[in-house]
């Protein structure tokens, strides 16, 4: 399939894997670069800029295929160190960034001069427009049901998709409930070049996460997400369990004074606890609408293969005999 975005990133399948915290490790970035997506390393699950230098060298000896790198700018209580960062990336050798959160202008000219192509992720048509503006590369647009960071104005894809397409001229893909090839043909339908997968890859064979994620998000159906810290207006959306149920509980009990350190325990070093350990009810960890749509735990390139299977059988099969 040759969309704008299998062109501007010389992949074979316009489909990416977005950044995820301590999901986005060199296994997983380079099981979708092999299988012809664009698999991205986040930077900030690497504790410093040596580190993700040397999990960028270790994504480079699993494959020979591009692959990009996912820098995020969030609220954070110690600011990473971005410069030290962006250097490792361009050290690297890397040829595309996904930047999140935050404006990434600041970022834009330095990544330029080094021949990076830039991915913004964003979900409303307000932000996506301010990012084309300033001249990112590409959009990844990412409705109210995804997984991680919605935003704050619950715009869900069948909505934000169109009306993206109806603004933007730069390439974008759908992000956010994508799972299959029903999916992949929508997206593009609704104007998109590809789609965008967190929560999907998370279960697959080679995410280098503790088994029991990979059966939770099995065992989870669409009904189970919930969304977090958003009084504190950085609402993030992710799988309900007992940790969640207690932040749920203190927002309803303190109201509109809560900080962001009343919620610390629930939220602050949860990731390690639930994707290296196992620990399932530690807290809020990212997981989108999508888990209703998951059954299984493929090798990424059998996911893959099946999605371009099936969104080929649709346009192929299904859409001729409707037309017809
Ligand atoms: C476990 C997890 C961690 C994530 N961490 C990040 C992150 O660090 N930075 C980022 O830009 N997006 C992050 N995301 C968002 C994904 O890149 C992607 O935009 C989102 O998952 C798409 O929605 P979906 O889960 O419905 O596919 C994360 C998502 C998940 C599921």
């Amino acid at each position: 399939m040759k969309t704008r975005i299998t062109e501007l990133f010389e992949i074979d399948r316009p489909i990416i894997q977005g950044g995820m915290h301590h999901v986005g490790l060199a296994e997983m970035a380079a099981a979708v670069a092999n299988a012809g997506g664009l698999g991205m390393i986040t930077s900030l699950t690497q504790s410093t800029p040596a580190d993700l230098t040397a999990e960028i060298r270790r994504c480079r000896e699993m494959t020979s295929k591009p692959f990009g790198v996912n820098v995020t700018f969030l609220p954070s209580v110690k600011q990473p160190d971005y410069p030290g960062y962006i250097r490792a990336i361009i050290d690297g050798g890397i040829k595309v960034v996904e930047t999140a959160g935050n404006n990434p202008q600041k970022w834009l000219p330095l990544l330029k001069e080094a021949g990076i192509k830039v991915i913004h992720k964003c979900t409303s048509v307000r932000h996506a427009l301010k990012a084309q503006a300033i001249g990112v590369d590409a959009l990844s647009v990412d409705g109210f049901e995804c997984g991680g960071h919605p935003g704050e104005d619950d715009v869900p894809n069948f909505i934000l998709l169109p009306r993206a397409a109806e603004e933007l001229s730069i390439p974008f893909v759908a992000s956010g409930g994508m799972a299959n090839g029903r999916s992949l043909v929508a997206a593009l339908a609704m104007g998109a070049d590809g789609m965008n997968m967190g929560t999907r890859f998370i279960a697959t064979k080679e995410a280098p996460v503790h088994q029991r994620v990979k059966d939770a998000i099995l065992n989870a159906t669409e009904l189970d997400t919930r969304l977090i810290m958003r009084p504190l207006r950085n609402t993030e959306r992710v799988l309900n369990n007992a940790g969640v149920e207690r932040l749920l509980q203190k927002e309803r009990e303190i109201g509109a004074g809560i900080t962001f350190f009343d919620i610390a325990p629930e939220v602050a070093g949860v990731y390690p606890k639930v994707m290296k350990e196992g620990d399932m009810d530690a807290g809020g960890w990212s997981c989108g609408m999508v888990v209703g749509l998951i059954h299984d735990i493929p090798t990424v390139q059998e996911l893959l293969d099946r999605i371009m299977l099936e969104a080929e059988t649709i346009i192929n099969e299904r859409f001729r005999t409707v037309v017809a």
